[in-house]
């Protein structure tokens, strides 16, 4: 996507062997990029959420071996590297099968070819996420494109969404809004209704600012409004992005969106999620009782970032000194309330068969 007029990906390998990575703790006020030159600062980048989003983590963790395997290309700090990296954040799954891909790339080759094959493979990742993003843009469009068809002249199609689901949590194109970039390039008028998402307000200062800089219409509202509006029928679809999706089809995604799940479905609107296929956890069935969900800390419950009216970007508090807060991530939404997973194979029914015939070969007892 471009960022005033320069097309960008959300991370890349320099010259020198760094990676470039933009700074997203920093965004909306400030568009920055940040150098990473080691493991560490690889690992700092995806704790510190510099880097999120469940398919980026997953590039940066493939892009932090290659960082690692330039000082010691041996086993044993391939074996370190893999640790430190899956530790850093819990819920996403990508993170751990970018860390088996990479692992699986370099485990038998001799250590002199492993920092090439590193940061080739790592560079498929990114590429094939791409690619996969923008196949899910390509599936997912005749959803929006059907609800345009049905809706009055001139009226656009209102898309609620939670979190950043966006190119900045992907390599481009990002999953819940691959459709709606396409809708729109395509000449469909889409409305975005963008949850704030308390506590990061991921989508108040990513999904905004990515929708903004691409000249999709959209709204920010505090996360408690979507409720409101879908019984006012101003939410045609939600679409939303997931962290880890069970093979059974339940979806853990940015807390607060089961909520939007429960209302959508109790207001008959079709609620989506959309993943590329690294987001399947194969090897798990019940979301609620199996998916790790991360716990953050309370600081970014209790305290807000945002600019003043001079222009600085200053932190205060928002709660009571003392009071204990509590900073849940994620939550699961069960696959009963899912109308579709829009994956880059196509749009599967959220159940075990659905996920199965989409995908034959990675499904259990295949
Ligand atoms: O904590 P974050 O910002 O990494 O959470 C991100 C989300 O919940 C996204 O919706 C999810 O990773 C899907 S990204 C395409």
């Amino acid at each position: 996507m471009k960022v005033d007029g320069v097309p960008y990906r959300t991370i890349w390998p320099n010259d020198d062997g760094s990676v470039e990575i933009i700074d997203q703790t920093l965004l909306p006020h400030r568009f920055e990029t940040a150098t990473l030159r080691t493991l560490e600062d690889a690992a700092y980048a995806i704790t510190a959420m510099q880097v999120r989003g469940a398919p980026l983590i997953g590039v940066t963790a493939a892009y932090g071996i290659c960082l690692a395997v330039r000082v010691d290309a041996g086993d044993e700090a391939l074996d370190r590297a893999y640790e430190v990296l899956n530790a850093t954040r819990p819920t996403a799954v990508n993170l751990r099968w970018a860390l088996d891909e990479m692992r699986a790339a370099l485990r038998n080759r001799p250590a002199g070819e492993r920092v090439d094959a590193a940061y080739r493979r790592a560079a498929e990742i990114a590429d094939e996420d791409d690619q996969i993003c923008s196949r899910i843009g390509d599936h997912g469009l005749p959803l929006i494109e059907a609800v345009h068809k049905r809706k009055p002249a001139g009226e656009p199609v209102n898309v609620l969404t939670h979190c950043n689901a966006g190119w900045l949590a992907t390599i481009d194109w990002g999953t819940a809004t691959a459709p709606i970039y396409k809708a729109h390039d395509a000449g469909i008028p889409v409305h975005v209704w963008v949850d704030e998402t308390r506590p990061r307000n991921q989508g108040a200062s990513l999904t905004a600012w990515e929708l903004g800089h691409h000249g999709v219409p959209h709204t920010v509202i505090p996360d408690n409004v979507g409720g409101h509006l879908m019984q006012h029928g101003m939410v045609d679809l939600c679409i939303t992005g997931t962290d880890r999706t069970t093979a059974t089809g339940d979806v853990a995604n940015k807390i607060g969106t089961y909520l939007k799940a429960l209302a959508a479905r109790d207001n008959g609107v079709p609620f989506f999620v959309a993943l590329p296929s690294p987001t399947i956890d194969w090897t798990i069935e019940d979301g609620v009782a199996e998916i790790p969900i991360e716990q953050r800390s309370g600081d970014e419950v209790a305290k807000i970032a945002g600019k003043t009216a001079g222009g600085d970007v200053v932190t205060v508090q928002l709660t009571p000194d003392g009071s204990p807060v509590a900073n849940y991530a994620f939550d699961v939404t069960p696959a009963r309330l899912v109308e579709g997973l829009i994956t880059e194979r196509g749009i599967a029914p959220a159940s075990r068969e659905g996920l199965a015939a989409l995908f034959p070969e990675r499904s259990r007892g295949s």
